[in-house]
Parts: C-alpha cells; sequence; structure tokens
C-alpha cells in the first residue's frame, strides 16, 4: 500500500481535474490504492463551499467511471476531499494553506503539489510554497507535479528551469507527459527488450523508415485560448511523439530504474540531427483545418473557433521529418505527424522495412513485392502487428499481406487512464516515467528551429479540409516517392 500523503490540487477547478485528476483519483480509491490516511485538497478561485465542490466532483467522475459510479465508493473518496478557496498569486492564500496543515493532524506530512495550472503560474506557485515554508521537509516528502508544456521553447524552458531550482531539488520535480502513463505506450518497451526476435532486425540494415502519428478528430474545443498560443508542434510533437520515438529509438538501458531509462532517452534526444534553418521546409509541414465533415456533421474550421483570432497562423497539423545519427539509425528517416480535426483519431507508430535484396518473383504481374511492416497501435487499437507477405491459395503464384497480431489486453480485462498509474507513482516517488530536465531540454532544441523560422513566416499557412488526412503537400517531406503516409493498421486502407 503507498504512503498516505495529501494531494494538493492547483487549479482543481480546472479542465484537467475534471477529466482527468479527479476520475483518476476515485479510480484509484477503486482500486484500494490510497492508503486510508490519503487527502486531497482542491484548491480554487471561485467562490464555492465544500458540498458544491463536492457536488461538481461527483458529476465529474460520474461522466467517466468504469462501470458506473459506484455511490458508497464515492461517498468514501469525498470523504478524503476538502475544497481551499484561493487566489495561487496571492502570498496569503499559501500562509493560510501552511495554517490549516499545521492545525489539522489528520493532513499526512507527505504532500504532493500538483499544478492544473497555466504554464505561466508555475514559477509563481513554486516560489510561494517555498516562501510560505510549505516546501520544507521536516515531516514528509514535498513533491511538485508540472504539466507540460515546460516552457514554450528552448530558451523559456531554460529560465522556468532557473526559476523552480532555486526552491525544488530535481529528485521532487515530477515533469509529466501523461503518454508515458499508457500502457501501450510502456508496451514499447517491453516489446523491445523482453523479446529478442525482433532486436536484431531493429536497425538501419532492415528498417527503411519510422512513421509516428496522433491523429484527432476533435477540434480545439474550449481550449483555443491556449492552442492558438501554443499549436500542433509544442502541443504534440515537443512532448508526446519525441518521447515516443525516445522509446522505439533507444538503446537498452542497463536497468529499469529511472536513472537509466532516462539516460538511454536523452542519448536519442541528443543525437537527433539539428535542423538548420535552410532545411526547414525540407524537415517541417505545418497546416491548419478549415470547416469540413467529421463523423458524418459539418464542422467549423479553425479560424471560426472561438477565441481563435481571425488572422491566426496556429499549425493544428505539424508533420517533421528527423534523422538520428547513431550506429543503430543513421540514415533512416523518420516521420512525426500530428493533426486535429483529422479523419480518424488513433496514434500508431509505424515501422516500415527494407525491401529483399531480391526481387524473388520479378517475372511475375507481381513484380513488386509489398514491403513488411510492425505497427504498434498505441490507440485505441492496443495491438502489435507484423505484416507478412504469403501466397495467395491457387493455382497462380500471386501473393497477398496478412498479419500476425498480438493484441495486449484480453476482453476481459479493464483499460486504466494514463493519469491512475501517474498519480500513483508520484505517491510512490518513482519518477521513472516522468521526464527529467535534459530531456525537456533537448526535446525543445529538436523543433525550436523549427518554430523559430514558422513564427517569422507568418502570412501562408496550407489547409486541409476537417474530416481528411491533411494536405496532400506534406507528402514532400518524404525521402523516396514511393512513401506514403500510413494511416491505418488495416493494409487494405493504409
Ligand atoms: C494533450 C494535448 O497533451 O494530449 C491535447 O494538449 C491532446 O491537445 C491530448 O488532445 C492527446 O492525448 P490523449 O491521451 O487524449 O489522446
Amino acid at each position: 500500500m503507498p504512503h498516505p500523503c495529501t494531494y494538493v490540487i492547483f487549479g482543481a477547478t480546472g479542465n484537467l481535474s475534471r477529466v482527468k485528476l479527479m476520475p483518476a483519483l476515485y479510480h484509484l480509491e477503486a482500486a484500494g490504492k490510497l492508503a486510508a490516511e490519503t487527502r486531497i485538497i482542491a484548491v480554487g478561485r471561485r467562490d464555492w463551499d465544500n458540498a458544491f465542490c463536492l457536488a461538481e466532483i461527483k458529476k465529474w467522475v460520474t461522466a467517466k467511471a468504469r462501470g458506473g459510479l459506484d455511490e458508497a465508493l464515492f461517498e468514501q473518496f469525498s470523504r478524503r476531499i476538502r475544497y481551499f478557496r484561493g487566489d495561487i498569486t496571492d502570498p496569503e492564500a499559501y500562509l493560510s494553506m501552511r495554517q490549516l496543515f499545521e492545525d489539522d493532524n489528520t493532513l499526512p506530512q507527505n504532500i504532493a503539489y500538483y499544478m492544473a495550472i497555466r504554464p505561466a503560474e508555475f514559477g509563481v506557485v513554486a516560489e510561494q510554497l517555498s516562501h510560505a515554508g510549505l516546501l520544507e521537509e521536516n515531516h514528509g516528502w514535498k513533491r511538485v507535479v508540472i504539466e507540460k508544456p515546460f516552457g514554450y521553447d528552448l530558451e523559456s524552458a531554460q529560465a522556468l528551469q532557473r526559476r523552480i531550482s532555486r526552491y525544488l531539488r530535481e529528485d521532487q520535480i515530477y515533469r509529466i507527459d501523461h503518454y508515458l502513463g499508457k500502457g501501450t505506450v510502456q508496451n514499447v518497451l517491453v516489446f523491445r527488450f523482453a523479446n529478442t526476435m525482433m532486436e536484431p532486425l531493429w536497425n538501419r540494415n532492415y528498417i527503411e523508415h519510422i512513421q509516428i502519428t496522433h491523429s484527432e478528430k476533435f477540434g480545439v474545443d474550449s481550449r483555443a485560448a491556449f492552442y492558438d498560443g501554443a499549436g500542433a508542434m509544442r502541443d504534440m510533437i515537443q512532448s508526446h511523439l519525441l518521447q515516443l520515438l525516445t522509446l522505439v529509438a533507444m538503446e537498452p538501458p542497463a536497468s529499469m530504474d529511472a536513472e537509466s531509462l532516462r539516460d538511454e532517452k536523452v542519448k536519442v534526444l541528443k543525437s537527433v540531427r539539428p535542423i538548420p534553418p535552410k532545411a526547414v521546409h525540407a524537415h517541417a509541414f505545418r497546416a491548419q483545418y478549415t470547416e469540413g465533415v467529421v463523423n458524418g456533421e459539418k464542422v467549423a474550421g479553425y479560424l471560426q473557433e472561438e477565441n481563435v483570432p481571425d488572422d491566426s497562423v496556429t499549425e493544428t497539423y505539424a508533420a517533421l521529418k528527423l534523422y538520428i545519427d547513431n550506429w543503430r539509425w543513421r540514415g533512416v528517416p523518420i516521420y512525426l505527424r500530428t493533426g486535429k480535426r483529422m479523419a480518424e483519431s488513433q496514434s500508431l507508430v509505424s515501422i516500415c522495412f527494407r525491401h529483399p535484396p531480391q526481387q524473388f518473383f520479378r517475372d511475375s504481374q507481381y513484380n513488386r513485392m509489398k514491403q513488411n511492416w510492425v505497427l504498434l497501435g498505441i490507440q485505441p487499437s492496443e495491438c502489435l502487428r507484423v505484416e507478412m507477405t504469403v501466397k495467395e491459395p491457387g493455382l497462380e503464384m500471386k501473393t497477398r499481406q496478412t498479419s500476425l497480431d498480438a493484441s495486449l489486453r484480453r476482453v476481459d480485462e479493464v483499460q486504466t487512464d494514463a493519469y491512475e498509474e501517474l498519480l500513483l507513482d508520484i505517491i510512490e516517488g518513482d519518477r521513472s516515467l516522468f521526464l527529467r530536465y535534459d530531456e525537456v531540454e533537448y526535446a525543445w532544441r529538436v523543433v525550436d528551429p523549427v518554430l523559430n523560422i514558422w513564427s517569422m513566416e507568418r502570412d501562408f499557412i496550407h489547409t486541409y479540409p476537417a474530416g481528411s488526412w491533411g494536405p496532400d503537400e506534406s507528402r514532400r517531406m518524404f525521402e523516396k516517392e514511393s512513401q506514403q503516409w500510413r494511416h491505418s493498421m488495416d493494409p487494405e486502407q493504409a
């Protein structure tokens, strides 16, 4: 059983808390993973009282509870929660919080402060917590959880790091990338390092190129104010997709402990070939959705969304071609792609193998053999697929594609949310699925040259209709004419 702790959630009335944190904590309660003494302090600016806050949390949890809300369990869960009204920019609020911890001896002194707030406020909260003595570890550990984005670019990430490291040691900082909490993402490591079959093939000798895609049917919805200042490159590629890339490309770590794992991830990011300003157009592509049809319904274009300025050139689609200059990967192009309002919602890692050295069937009518693919379905398909060529039954020598599937979950096994695992790891002090500062810094170094050029070129952006796979022009990044985006696990629709 994990240690008792107090979870202090800054921004507890906001979107992340509604959609992810409270439901995840409730599911941890259901799984019996919270110590009896564990408490939750929900910090918000709104003029709510405890009863109102609990009624709201009940609604949020009901919307997400697996198998429906269990009233008795929620009752037990709600006894842990207390609403704390306070303005995070006001030093007085921190002094009253300190008073609360001194007066109420039922609150565990192991404290995890969760910053579910605007990135611009991370620094000020760390500073205020420190000034109020709320980071002192005399009677228990103090940890701070920071959501992405960690900075806006390399320079601001460095500035944020300088600021928070005045008050916090690195081992107290938990930088979340929720993608790492996904079971399917962790399975990339298991697939690679718990099986010997693939390892001899996992390199430039056999792999022609790699694609990592995260596409969504959703638009920006109520997040436009945040999203317009970020864009797809910062929102998805700098964080989630580069993290996925490190897991696909890294060398086996010395052990699965946090430092060994993160050392290997950093080595991958350090080996990414820098993109010079002149090469940005060959390596990166951006676009924005216009109106279109998604799930049979007409939807607005990005510029028509609420809170988006008419002249915005923020990208809702971004693609990036990278090379990793090391012995394993030199010369293998890696294509990362993400977009909102696309044809499907899915995350997929697609590994394309080289053609056989000899075109064995060159005299038959099927003279061009298909390549093998290994597909790692992250979501919604949770499956590992190896695509092979086989002979079609019948008298002629014809071939077709078939696949070997290894699905990750049996039907009777529940799918937990990434936040459940991560919230538990914080209590247990396991930092292997959290980002060390150098990972964040090197990830910014990869995308910064592109962001710099894009920020200067503000008079044109490609467009694509909502509900499509993005502009065809993005294919210009491919190294070879024969390469194309892999949209689906299904070879027929690929
Ligand atoms: C978030 C991004 O980090 O990840 C969102 O800010 C994106 O824009 C989301 O939609 C995708 O993650 P998931 O787990 O919901 O697919």
